[in-house]
């Protein structure tokens, strides 16, 4: 648990009740409201979620029954027939929506593009048309490795409209990475640019991919279709490679929606877990378009004069769920920026407020603790007026950043909107609504109607308050992931034993530990899992000592994180060297570097720290505990009697 969590269950006293005004238009007015609705679904889950998505979208055949559950495989809206992309575009174009901008993105250099939903619409038929001619069809994996333009938006969108099945690798990922999820998902294309802009410098994207298909290693990519973004001289493959600019000649605009199943896949995404590699997380369609939309309208409040700019790349799933999905099912404006904020320009992020005149701005706690840094003379220097709502997601909000985040950006006008919830959740899980639930900073507050959470002990007993516990899900809802891709066994036990059923009922484990204030807030304490997070990254700390032990040098290592006052979390590697080697500086460097290439530049470690042991329980196993208190300089407490050497602690200690 991080201290700033302690910190501010022990003192937090200050509570921030819904302006009068905003709630007063808010789509749920009141903490009255938010129960009813809470109770409502928590009484009749399926008449609750089947009345919403008759209401919210457009079905091309109704479903026989809201939920199939057997647990831990959840069906929702069995046999229903939609396409999120229709749900997204097309039901739009026959209102007033049409010529309404559905993406503004603003480019890093300064270059700037609006896209109505007539437009968007067009650009995303001809993409799936391309796609089709180059040989994509329904079921088939497309992976897609794109800076953050439109053309990943409409990428996406173009997948889902043909029942391509999409896997977004980040962009930031390196060609190892990128190689092992094509591999993993045998993706069958990809899409990507030439490059793209981040923090002043062009990064090679298409590079990168040729590296990670190099020698045919990734055997089921038959085509690469490359975006132009940057106009570097760019090597294309020929017979593989496509650009899109030429293809798109010899289209039509014309592309009908196929009516998908609502279990058919909408894509995979992976993430990290607490062991071996990465997992692709599998959403379906009918379930994460309910899903996505709903918490989008209610714990933003979504309106139709939003402008609602979310700062996360489409690589996660922030981007999957709010800046595709969710704001575009909901026909709202949605701003897309390339950039993020850098030494030429710290405060670009409010010069893209102030541009566009966002009212709806979402980021991280990260970007937070660094705007502190900088200085408030970036946003006093602009005119934030326009900002109604301000939310927060992928790690603990500290008080302090909260309180910072509510005066100096929200001008003590607007809720802060503190979400949790994770890519295998697909949307919102604990989160205020803004107009109804009074807020604690630091606090994620209540569950989101539909959503049975509960903080439990390793039984499934519910702990008492302010007791720490395990955060649970115990009933299915229409978002949650549906199995690990190409791994259900791994599903199981990594989601649904970790907490073992009883009587009946089966328990969500989440991966972080959390309690319950006496009011019933809910806090979240962090991962109680070997995931670590930095700066809003969710990396397993295996990952990264298997990055390590690829190389040469590298006998055995051990990674932990250790607190960091802007980042969250900072890498810290514990390092044995194969015997032939020394350890030297520019060995240290040399393995940070191999980090970043394995999996790239957001698991460098901040740290290595060259040993000639590790602590290890008899039995073998790290004793990671130890590590950590080492990492972070505090003093060794607790249980140390199953340790095997004593002796490795003191050696540790003198040797960092
Ligand atoms: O530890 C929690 C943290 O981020 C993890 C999920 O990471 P990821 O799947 O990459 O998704 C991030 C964006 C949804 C969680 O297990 N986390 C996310 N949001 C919060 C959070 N921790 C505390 N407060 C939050 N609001």
């Amino acid at each position: 648990m991080s201290e700033t969590a302690i910190e501010s269950i022990l003192h937090e006293e200050r509570i921030f009740q819904p302006p009068a005004e905003f709630a007063a238009s808010a789509h749920v007015k009141s903490l009255d409201e938010y129960k009813a609705l809470y109770d409502r679904a928590a009484k009749d889950p399926e008449g609750f979620w089947g009345e919403l998505a008759e209401r919210e979208l457009d079905w091309f055949e109704k479903w026989d029954k809201v939920l199939d559950w057997q647990p831990p495989v959840a069906k929702w809206f069995v046999n229903g027939k939609l396409n999120i992309s229709h749900n997204c575009l097309d039901r739009h174009l026959t209102t007033w929506r049409k010529n309404k901008a559905a993406l503004i993105w603003e480019g890093e250099p300064g270059d700037s593009r609006t896209l109505t939903y007539a437009q968007l619409h067009r650009e995303v038929c001809q993409m799936a048309n391309v796609l089709k001619q180059l040989g994509v069809q329904k079921g088939d994996v497309v992976g897609i490795y794109m800076p953050m333009i439109p053309e990943a938006a409409i990428a996406m969108l173009a997948c889902a409209r043909i029942g391509a099945v999409h896997s977004v690798v980040f962009g930031g990922f390196s060609a190892e990475a990128l190689h092992d999820r094509l591999n993993g998902a045998e993706a069958k294309a990809v899409i990507t640019a030439d490059g793209g802009f981040r923090k002043d410098k062009v990064i090679t994207l298409k590079e990168q991919v040729d590296k990670a298909l190099a020698n045919n290693t990734v055997p089921s990519v038959q085509k690469v279709l490359v975006v132009q973004r940057t106009g570097e001289e760019t090597h294309m493959e020929p017979g593989r490679d496509v650009w899109w600019h030429e293809a798109r000649q010899n289209v039509s605009a014309d592309c009908p929606a196929e009516p998908l199943d609502s279990e058919d896949m909408l894509f995979i995404l992976y993430t990290s877990g607490s062991t071996g590699k990465p997992k692709g997380v599998v959403h379906t369609t009918g379930g994460y378009n309910l899903y996505s939309h709903m918490t989008l309208k209610w714990a933003f409040d979504l309106q139709e004069t939003d402008i609602f700019w979310c700062t996360a790349d489409v690589g996660w799933i922030t981007g999957h769920s709010y800046i595709v999905y969710g704001p575009l099912s909901n026909g709202a404006t949605m701003v897309m920026y390339e950039g993020v904020p850098r030494p030429s320009n710290p405060g670009c992020f409010w010069d893209v407020v102030e541009k566009y005149g966002v009212t709806i701005f979402y980021t991280a706690p990260t970007a937070i603790r660094s705007f502190i840094k900088a200085g408030d003379q970036h946003p006093n220097a602009r005119d934030l007026s326009s900002l109604r709502l301000l939310g927060t997601v992928g790690e603990p909000i500290n008080p302090k950043a909260w309180m910072w985040y509510y005066q100096v950006i929200g001008d003590e006008r607007c809720p802060v909107v503190d979400t949790w919830w994770q890519t295998e959740t697909g949307g919102f899980m604990v989160t205020p609504l803004p107009g109804a639930t009074p807020t604690k900073p630091g606090s994620a507050t209540f569950p989101f109607p539909g959503i049975v959470a509960d903080v439990v002990d390793l039984d499934g007993n519910p702990v008492g308050n302010s007791e720490g516990g395990y955060l649970v899900v115990k009933q299915p809802w229409p978002g949650m992931m549906r199995t690990v891709y190409k791994n259900f066994e791994r599903f199981r036990r990594s989601y649904w034993e970790h907490i073992p059923p009883k009587d009946g009922q089966y328990f969500y484990f989440a991966g972080d530990g959390a309690r319950k204030d006496e009011d019933g807030y809910i806090w979240i304490m962090g991962r109680v899992d070997d995931v670590i997070n930095v700066s809003g990254h969710r990396l397993g700390t295996m990952e990264i000592e298997s990055a390590l032990v690829s190389h040469p040098s590298v006998a055995e290592a051990a990674v932990v994180g250790k607190p960091d006052e802007i980042r969250g979390e900072s890498i810290v590697a514990f390092v044995i060297l194969e015997e032939e080697y020394e350890p030297t500086d520019e060995l240290n460097k040399e393995l940070k570097q191999h980090v970043v290439e394995e999996i790239g530049a957001i698991a460098r470690p901040g740290e290595i720290r060259f040993s000639d042991d590790l602590p290890k329980t008899r039995s073998g196993k790290i004793m990671r505990r130890l590590l950590r208190s080492l990492a972070s300089g505090q003093e060794i407490s607790g249980d140390t009697s199953t340790l095997q050497d004593r002796g490795v602690l003191d050696k540790l200690r003198g040797g960092a």
